[in-house]
């Protein structure tokens, strides 16, 4: 019986934890697992009516840049074991060469590439065994696929997330923690001002159904929500 318990706890997946959840992709990705039957622990700075319509339960004020915000997702937190952990929140600055903004390009770093690892720091003690963890990333991260130039804070803040995701998949491997990084597409959202070719929905559907499949013979990978793997 209890060897049944054990068997079975660790190959249902239950918990998932989302960052920027009230909007976009985050928000898709909290309907997705949802409809998935999985218990979904939505952060935000603000929630939207939205999010308070879905059955997540909405955990507001964390803003993953500040240490306020890490400190009250640990609390909030504190006696979940979490199964999939996504960091989504994101940011998306203009910066062309001949406009550089010091200022946007760090506050990028800060958002894009500094937070999701703080997240998984602050959140590692409790990551089940085994668990995934999914970093919503970009292909502009890729260097290699790098054809139009520019948007330096947004690249370098996600090359370096991506630089993070590879360093976190050798950390955590004998803890059987996988680590997926992900691009979305070019999605919907308020990012874009809503000017993808793919609906947050579809592309959160997607997602989620590579979160779930990720273990431990794909961890460290690049993948684009249409399964494609990417270069570097
Ligand atoms: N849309 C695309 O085409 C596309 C393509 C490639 C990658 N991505 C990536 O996908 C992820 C989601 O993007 P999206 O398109 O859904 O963008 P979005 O609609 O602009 O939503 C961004 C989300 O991130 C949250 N956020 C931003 N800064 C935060 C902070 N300091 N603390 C906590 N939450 C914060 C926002 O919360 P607030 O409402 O409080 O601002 C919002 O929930 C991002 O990582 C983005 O880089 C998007």
């Amino acid at each position: 019986m209890q060897v049944h318990k054990l068997l079975t706890r660790s190959f249902i997946l239950n918990n998932v934890v989302i960052t920027g959840a009230n909007r976009g992709i985050g928000l898709a990705l909290v309907n997705a697992f949802i409809a998935k039957d999985f218990n979904v622990y939505a952060l935000c700075r603000r929630s939207s009516t939205e999010l308070d319509a879905t059955k997540a339960k909405v955990i507001t004020e964390i803003d993953v840049t500040s240490e306020q915000g890490l400190l009250a997702m640990k609390v909030n937190l504190q006696d979940l074991s979490i199964d999939i952990l996504i960091n989504n929140a994101g940011i998306l600055r203009s910066n062309t060469l001949s406009e550089l903004n010091p200022e946007t390009i760090l506050e990028q770093f800060k958002v894009n590439a500094m937070a999701p690892l703080l997240v998984v720091d602050q959140l590692k003690s409790q990551l089940a065994t085994p668990a995934k963890i999914a970093l919503i990333s970009s292909r502009m991260g890729s260097i290699s696929d790098n054809s139009s130039g520019g948007a330096y804070g947004y690249r370098m803040s996600k090359s370096a997330l991506n630089a993070a995701g590879m360093s976190l998949a050798k950390d955590l491997a004998s803890l059987q923690i996988s680590v997926g990084i992900y691009h979305p597409g070019w999605v919907q959202t308020d990012m874009v001002n809503h000017s993808g070719d793919i609906s947050a929905t579809d592309a959160a559907v997607k997602l989620c159904d590579l979160i779930i499949e990720q273990n431990m013979s794909n961890t460290g990978s690049f993948t684009h929500s249409n399964g494609q793997n990417l270069p570097w």
